[in-house]
């Protein structure tokens, strides 16, 4: 065995190395073919590689073959064929030196499956091996060049023991298999080439669910849902959800999958929510596993986006890839516009617009305000698992979506189709995305590229001016300063812009659309028949914030008439921030508009459950926080509870009905019933915050008589903020009935920690104490340390308690897997937006966690740069 030699030029210390945008060269080195042979084992598993390379014409001449390397040791070089001494370790990477522009480089590995708990490479859960590859774990596996640029033609062969791991699987297609001694092997060939980051290997005693779809030119394609016996029933959603978007996706954007066969596996212990290996996506089972009994109407929502999500990959990431990791919202942002459309297309379009655009303001408006913020296309990242965030996934999102606003449904498919032609087989830019939609469309789209590169959500201000039949409209932008872009230039906004009547209610100037281009600019109306109210940013055309000069009367009266569903919410929900904002303040205002626009929403005949339900439930602390100067999470929780409270007592009556009249049965999955069961559960929880004791009852009703996890689940979160001798029964019944599923158990979890109670902290306390709670699982850590930052109330409880916890547990958690560990820390990132003593607080534990010795570099990065 060669020993292993460590180069003197390695960094002292890895975590403060950053990778930039602009230093990106092409690669040296081309790996046409590759070849794998997996001897496979959970303690111990031996990779012999066979890469055949090529010098890259474009790459620096002369240069060695510098090899990715993550915690590996080479067992064995082999350069054409013949052992070799010739290598050496620069850091943890292999780099060889060689002559002539053309070699077959053997490599043999050992790993240990069972060790890795950082669930990056290959791993095992739940006596399975399985993968996951993207950014950086392949080079956990083998030594690769493993950056998204290098594409190559995978052959892989598997070995195992077939009692222990009956079921073999990778990319592509199978193409001999063989078996003896109590060992079978599989060997498969992906016929197309992909970068390492989307190659996958799963082997277990693993069951499938099996289907076929017949694609759009005739191709047979084999489907399987691959999880274990016991969980095949719950596979059925999963299954139905996958038909629908492969068929989605020939028709609105004409692509069609590939190969012969698609694979799904879902694995319980799963970093992120799924994977999408060419032709083998692997899946955190919560986004796989659901039946009535068990998941909510929501997990079935998300299991249909996800699986939506991986697959549209196939053509959005797969066929056509990233060039480098900065690139990485080609793919992300892209993907997640097309299964956006795709959840609106197969659901209510104006309820998802208000969900996604929920999600964007509570996650990425606030990574976006905070010491984390970054532009779409980032400049620089010290690790890259570190943006897979919001602004890259949901803004990226919401920049496809403007672009699509510019240019028309028609000429953005023209767009699209000559991206998907003009690159097929390649790593891609952000740039190159645009290009192709401007050459199919004629359209100039440079005005929208600074949403690439300019980080910091605009704010834009609205004014309408009227004077007779003539209206002028004053726009203008300011965008904040973030880290590293302290000066700033205007954006182009496309503002979808309408006139309502003030007294008709009618549409008196039709929706047009306004770019916004300049800091300051005006907008003229002609032919305004009578008195008008201003309504822009309809469907929100632009991720922006909005601060329009309009009275209480004006938003009661868009509340009740605007013509937009969107922009109709947004009057409602204004209304109650500004209500609340001004309360949490210590100012006594009037709730009279705000309760006006939740009756006549409740009780109007025209709009359905699911709208309803949105519009009537009050904004979240944490967007109440954003109005203010100085964030006091008391304040703001005593004035949201202070308008819940209001609403119940007034709207008793009007909340009754929705909560006694959605009852709909479990089995019903039509839009109509999970509205209904939305609005159900919502005015349930208004109700008990206008009269705790009798919403302690009705509570325990809906609990007691659900015969579907929407609404048993919903009755227990009601409960669970409750000083009820119910509640401790329910939460029982909940635990001793669901104690051997794990997906249920999560949701047991993150009730708790979610809770609005003075004492969640102890609850916390007591549950990362619990015999079910285990750090190693993300699911299960995730439904304490995600649902409990989000509780803003709990959180900032004002001893620090809350913050010590949550520190404590990041520092455990970073030993074990240090990529899930940093996905904990934004919560703390605001803490120059809090009062003086609840800043300090923040300020300290990011410093104690820094301080701590042998932090990841994950970690490192989201500390330092939330204390900078
Ligand atoms: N490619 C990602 C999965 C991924 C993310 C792998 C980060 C490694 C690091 C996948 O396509 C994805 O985006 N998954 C999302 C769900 C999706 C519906 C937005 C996820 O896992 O959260
Ligand atoms: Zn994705």
């Amino acid at each position: 065995m060669a020993d292993v030699r460590v180069n003197a030029e390695a960094p002292q210390n890895p975590a403060h190395t950053e990778t930039r945008r602009e230093d990106y060269r092409p690669p040296d080195w081309l790996v046409p073919e590759t070849e794998l042979r997996f001897t496979l084992g959970i303690e111990k598993t031996r990779v012999q590689s066979k890469l055949k390379v090529e010098r890259n014409p474009e790459g620096a001449p002369g240069a060695p073959l510098l090899l990715n390397g993550d915690d590996l040791k080479p067992v064995g070089v082999w350069i054409d064929g013949a052992r070799s001494d010739d290598w050496s370790m620069k850091g943890s990477d292999l780099l060889i030196p060689l002559d002539g522009d053309s070699h077959e480089i053997g490599i043999e590995t050992e790993i240990s499956p069972a060790a890795n708990s950082k669930l990056m490479g290959l791993y095992a859960s739940n006596g399975m091996l399985c993968t996951q590859c993207e950014a950086q774990g392949f080079r956990r596996i083998t030594f690769f060049p493993d950056r998204p640029d290098v594409l190559s033609k995978y052959r892989v062969r598997m070995d195992a023991d077939k009692a222990q791991f009956p079921i073999l699987l990778t990319n592509g297609n199978p193409v001999a298999t063989g078996e003896g001694d109590g060992r079978h092997w599989a060997e498969w060939e992906d016929p197309f080439p992909k970068p390492s980051y989307l190659f996958a290997l799963v082997a277990g005693d693993l069951k499938a669910n099996r289907d076929t779809f017949t694609s759009m030119s005739g191709r047979k394609v084999d489907l399987g849902i691959w999880v274990r016996e016991a969980d095949l029933p719950k596979t059925a959603h999963a299954m139905a959800s996958l038909k629908q978007a492969m068929q989605w996706d020939e028709e609105t954007y004409g692509r069609e999958y590939d190969l012969d066969l698609f694979n799904i596996v879902a694995v319980s212990d799963f970093n992120m929510g799924a994977m999408e290996n060419k032709g083998l996506n692997i899946f955190n089972s919560a986004y796989i596993l659901a039946d009535q009994d068990t998941a909510t109407d929501v997990d079935f929502d998300n299991i249909a986006r996800v699986v939506a999500h991986e697959y549209f990959h196939n053509w959005s990431g797969d066929r056509v890839t990233c060039r480098d990791w900065f690139q990485l919202s080609l793919k992300e942002g892209f993907t997640v516009f097309r299964d956006q459309s795709f959840s609106a297309d197969i659901g209510s379009p104006a309820v998802k617009r208000i969900d996604d655009v929920r999600t964007l303001r509570m996650i990425q408006f606030q990574e976006d305000s905070g010491p984390l913020a970054h532009p779409v296309r980032p400049d620089s990242y010290i690790e890259i698992s570190n943006f897979y965030t919001a602004t890259i996934y949901n803004k990226g999102a919401e920049l496809i979506r403007m672009m699509k606003t510019v240019l028309g449904p028609k000429k953005f498919r023209a767009g699209t189709d000559l991206y998907f032609e003009r690159h097929d087989g390649e790593a891609a830019t952000c740039d190159d995305f645009v290009k192709a939609l401007e050459d199919a469309s004629g359209v100039d789209l440079t005005h929208l590229k600074l949403w690439y590169s300019q980080a910091g959500t605009p704010h834009v201000t609205a004014r309408l001016e009227q004077d007779g039949g003539k209206a002028k409209l004053h726009l203008g932008q300011i965008v904040p300063p973030t880290p590293g872009q302290p000066v700033k230039k205007p954006m182009a906004i496309p503002l979808k812009t309408a006139l309502i009547g003030k007294a008709s209610g009618a549409e008196i100037a039709p929706e047009r659309l306004i770019m916004l281009e300049e800091a300051e600019q005006t907008v003229e109306f002609d032919n305004v028949g009578e008195a008008a109210l201003l309504s822009i940013n309809r469907s929100f055309s632009a991720p922006v914030v909005m601060d329009v000069e309009r009275g209480d009367g004006e938003l009661e009266k868009l509340a009740a008439s605007d013509t937009d569903p969107f922009a109709r919410y947004e009057a409602i929900q204004e209304l109650m921030l500004r209500w609340l904002a001004a309360t949490a303040n210590g100012e006594t205002v009037d709730s009279g508009a705000v309760l006006q626009a939740v009756g006549g929403t409740l009780r109007s005949n025209q709009l359905d459950p699911a709208f309803k339900a949105e519009a009537i439930l009050p904004p979240s602390e944490s967007l109440i926080g954003d109005r203010m100067a100085v964030i006091d999470p008391d304040a703001i929780h005593a004035a949201r509870e202070q308008l819940r409270s209001a609403i119940g007592k007034e709207l008793a009556g009007e909340l009754s009905n929705a909560q006694l009249g959605g009852g709909q049965p479990g089995e019903d999955l039509s839009k109509e019933a999970k509205g209904a069961r939305r609005l159900r559960t919502i005015a349930l929880n208004l109700l008990a915050a206008g009269d705790p004791d009798k919403g302690a009852q009705l509570a325990k009703a809906q609990f007691d008589s659900a015969d579907n996890m929407t609404d048993r689940q919903g009755a227990l979160v009601v409960l669970a903020s409750l000083d009820a001798p119910e509640r401790e029964q329910a939460l029982k019944a909940f635990y001793d009935r669901y104690e051997d599923d794990p997906l249920v158990i999560d949701k047991w979890f993150a009730v708790q920690a979610s809770a609005q109670r003075a004492d969640t902290v102890d609850q916390v306390q007591a549950l990362a104490e619990h015999a079910k709670f285990a750090i190693t699982n993300p699911n299960r850590l995730r439904s304490i340390a995600a649902a409990f930052g989000m509780n803003q109330w709990a959180f900032h409880d004002a001893s620090g308690r809350g913050y010590r916890f949550l520190a404590d547990l990041i520092l455990k958690a970073d030993k074990v897997n240090p990529q899930v560990a940093a996905r904990m820390v934004p919560p703390f990132g605001r803490w120059r937006r809090f009062e003086e003593k609840r800043a300090a607080m923040m300020r300290a534990e990011l410093e104690r966690m820094l301080e701590t010795p042998g932090l990841s570099k994950d970690l490192y990065e989201q500390l330092s740069k939330s204390l900078a």
